[in-house]
């Protein structure tokens, strides 16, 4: 009788501790910054790095969970805002550093890889850079003004920032050069056929301040539009021919949901012919979001219905698929998402957009999951 009790209690307790391993196999973390989160920089480590886009509130408080996420789950981070020109550089002779020096302090401490963004753009720069008194400056003023600037900054991070968006959207949804304070008061200075005068001073300025820096052009929608593509390709390839040293071409990759593998490598291989120019090119993916709106929709056009998730998780594992496959050739070796989290995505234009890996309560969503799988 003793005997049989006891093998009742020895297999109640086997009972027991089988339900608990199999809850444990079977429960996942909930949270992005929890200790027992997996890391998705971590899981992807021999294929690329894995960042975010973050502000200095995120980083000053160690505890945060904002904080934790980045340090859990990122390998490599760029500033959302307070690196563009009109907060480093809002003044003529004025730059205000600090932001930026403690996120590249930040990055350093934590072994993550800062990234610069960005030197040059039409949007979020100060007025000051094209004007001389009440007048237009002059191309030359203008070309000045870009060599002090960028020589500044980069000099400033000289070993410490490994990589810069140079120039930032350059190329216009019409698919000529942007149309922009920069285009139109330089212009053709050198007289050479082509107005990438501007684009050129900076990427020969930043090179001579960071010989070891990679120098990247940046744009929206390369990846997505054939066209774009295309007039990204023949302006890059003409400056490398004229032996300006860009090193790389960043896709920021917002993208719709329901985009596909082909389609992007597509246009990703467009570039990539580039390297028949320059066989060191790269690439990066700077901005990854996934916008579930569409541009110009109201949320009142989409309904998160199942079939939506499960292309939203598709659109993930797709691209995800791509970049490794990218990796595996060499030519890719950082992803970075826009934003931390659902919740202060820029795609939040006044109503909840559901773009990122992690939802707006830092909860790890199924899209997160699908995409580690890839790598296992
Ligand atoms: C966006 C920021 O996320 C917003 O907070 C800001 O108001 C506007 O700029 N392409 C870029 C980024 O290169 O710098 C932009 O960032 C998003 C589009």
């Amino acid at each position: 009788m003793v005997k049989v009790k006891r093998l009742v209690t020895v297999l109640a307790i086997i009972f027991v501790m089988t339900l608990t391993a199999c809850g444990q196999t079977a429960s996942r973390a909930e949270f992005a910054y929890q200790d027992n989160a997996p890391s998705i920089a971590e899981t992807f480590k021999d294929y690329f790095r894995v960042g975010a886009a973050v502000n200095s509130w995120d980083i000053d408080n160690p505890d945060s969970n904002q904080c934790k996420t980045i340090l859990k789950q990122f390998n490599t981070l760029v500033m959302e805002n307070e690196s563009k020109p009109e907060n480093l550089h809002p003044e003529e002779d004025r730059y205000y550093f600090d932001k930026f020096d403690q996120f590249v302090d930040f990055c350093e401490e934590n072994d993550i890889v800062p990234r610069g963004h960005c030197l040059i753009w039409h949007s979020q720069v100060p007025g000051w850079f094209f004007k001389d008194g009440n007048q237009d400056a002059s191309a030359e003023l203008v070309l000045d003004r870009i060599k002090e600037h960028v020589t500044t900054i980069v000099t400033r991070y000289k070993g410490r920032v490994k990589s810069w968006d140079v120039c930032n959207e350059v190329i216009g949804d019409d698919g000529q050069l942007r149309f922009s304070d920069w285009s139109r008061l330089v212009g053709d200075y050198d007289g050479d056929g082509d107005k990438y005068d501007f684009i050129e001073t900076a990427f020969i300025a930043a090179h001579e301040a960071d010989p070891d820096a990679r120098l990247i052009i940046n744009d929206y929608s390369i990846e997505s539009s054939t066209d774009k593509a295309i007039r990204m390709y023949n302006a890059v390839k003409k400056m490398l021919e004229d032996g300006v040293p860009i090193d790389g071409v960043g896709f920021q990759m917002h993208v719709g949901n329901g985009t596909t593998y082909e389609k992007t490598k597509e246009c990703m291989d467009i570039i990539l012919k580039l390297k028949e120019i320059k066989p060191d090119l790269v690439i990066e993916v700077t901005e990854f979001d996934v916008n579930c709106y569409g541009w110009g929709q109201e949320p009142a056009d989409v309904e998160l219905t199942k079939e939506f998730l499960e292309e939203f998780n598709k659109t993930y594992t797709d691209l995800f698929r791509l970049f490794m496959d990218y990796s595996k050739e060499g030519l890719l070796d950082s992803v970075i998402m826009w934003g931390l989290h659902d919740g202060v995505s820029w795609l939040n234009n006044g109503h909840q957009n559901y773009p990122m890996l992690i939802d707006k309560d830092l909860k790890l969503k199924d899209a997160y999951f699908e995409v580690l799988e890839l790598a296992k």
